[in-house]
């Protein structure tokens, strides 16, 4: 009997892609998810387990039926009700239950640049689970993306929602870092080809387009029909303006761990792409879907979305 193959988050960004290419293949789909979301198109094709991680055998019960575990659960930044320290500890005990449960393959979601030394909990922490896919044993491959765009992404639509309604836009520091954004299809197309590999593998995700940051927020504004003056702001009033944004929208719009990162051009590599959707032609392909609305985080991560609370302490 074949396999299921388990995609953790199957309901949320990369992890619904992925969990669409494989049923269209015609794989069975288990997935791990703190949201159920029982009106998602893929909901009534899809088994359907919480995460459980503060019940390890339930979670190795689950995997049970699984050859192959995809997993893209991590956590953006650190907040009041889930923090990079928890998601590490969870993804640890997420490799346990794997190992004991007889998985054979795990596609690992990274980030470019990951870095145990590093002190931006992100790439720390990253940079841990790197070391531990590696050292579970189990053959796998581990992606690095530095940013995913298509409908539904965060960083780039509310970048063009922010060029659409602020009369200029402020990029932090010089602006000159860099980053290489990959489309969530392409995205999902290679982790569900890594799925299928054998052996060891680390693979930097990125897309055909490599920007300054300056240019990607010039270039989108260009394509929108929203050219706005780009100047250079001292991080930390880019920061404040951020807040005041997140204050607005409810949200967290960028973290000072995240501008960090940016500065230390961690959203950059030397590789060659993996994926070959250009963000300029996907951009003018979805000029009038594309920041018209604000993608917020935080109204995606509601308790109510929530099933296990163990990511979700009490104040
Ligand atoms: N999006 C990007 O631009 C980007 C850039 C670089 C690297 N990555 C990496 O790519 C992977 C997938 O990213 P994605 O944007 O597709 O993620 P996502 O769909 O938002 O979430 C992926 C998984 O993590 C869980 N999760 C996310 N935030 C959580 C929180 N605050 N509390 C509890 N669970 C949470 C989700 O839970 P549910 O099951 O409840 O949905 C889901 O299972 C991640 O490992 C991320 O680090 C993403």
């Amino acid at each position: 009997m074949n396999k299921s193959i388990a995609v953790t988050g199957a309901f949320g960004y990369s992890g619904s892609h992925i969990a669409r290419l494989l049923l269209e293949a015609g794989h069975k789909v288990l997935t791990l998810t703190n949201s159920p979301k029982p009106t998602h198109p893929l909901a009534n094709q899809i088994v359907v387990r919480p995460f459980n991680f503060d019940d390890p055998k339930q979670l190795v019960e689950s995997l049970r039926s699984c050859g192959t575990l995809i997993n893209t659960y991590w956590v953006r930044f650190d907040h009041k009700a889930f923090d990079h320290s928890t998601a590490v500890k969870n993804t640890l005990t997420l490799l346990s239950a794997a190992k004991q449960a007889g998985i054979e393959r795990i596609v690992h979601v990274s980030i470019t640049n990951p870095e145990e030394g590093s002190p931006l909990p992100y790439f720390h922490g990253k940079g841990q689970l790197e070391r531990a896919v590696r050292e579970s044993g189990i053959p796998h491959s581990i992606l690095r993306p530095a940013v995913l765009f298509g409908d539904g992404d965060i960083l780039i639509n509310n970048i063009a929602w922010a060029l659409r309604r602020l009369p200029c836009f402020g990029v932090f520091g010089d602006g000159n870092y860099k980053i290489q954004p990959i489309h969530v299809s392409d995205f999902a197309a290679l982790a569900v080809r890594e799925a299928f590999e054998a052996g060891n593998r680390t693979i930097e995700a990125i897309g055909p387009e490599t920007f300054t940051y300056r240019e990607l927020a010039e270039t989108i504004g260009r394509i929108i029909g929203c050219k706005r003056p780009v100047f250079s702001v001292p991080p930390l009033l880019g920061y404040a303006v951020a807040r005041t944004i997140g204050w607005i929208q409810q949200d967290e719009f960028v973290t000072r761990e995240e501008i960090a990162g940016l500065m230390q051009n961690r959203l950059f590599v030397e590789a060659p792409p993996a994926g070959t959707t250009r963000l300029t032609e996907w951009a003018k392909a979805n000029t009038n879907l594309l920041g018209r609305t604000y993608a917020n985080e935080l109204s995606r991560r509601t308790c109510s979305d929530h099933k296990d609370r163990s990511m979700m302490a009490v104040d």
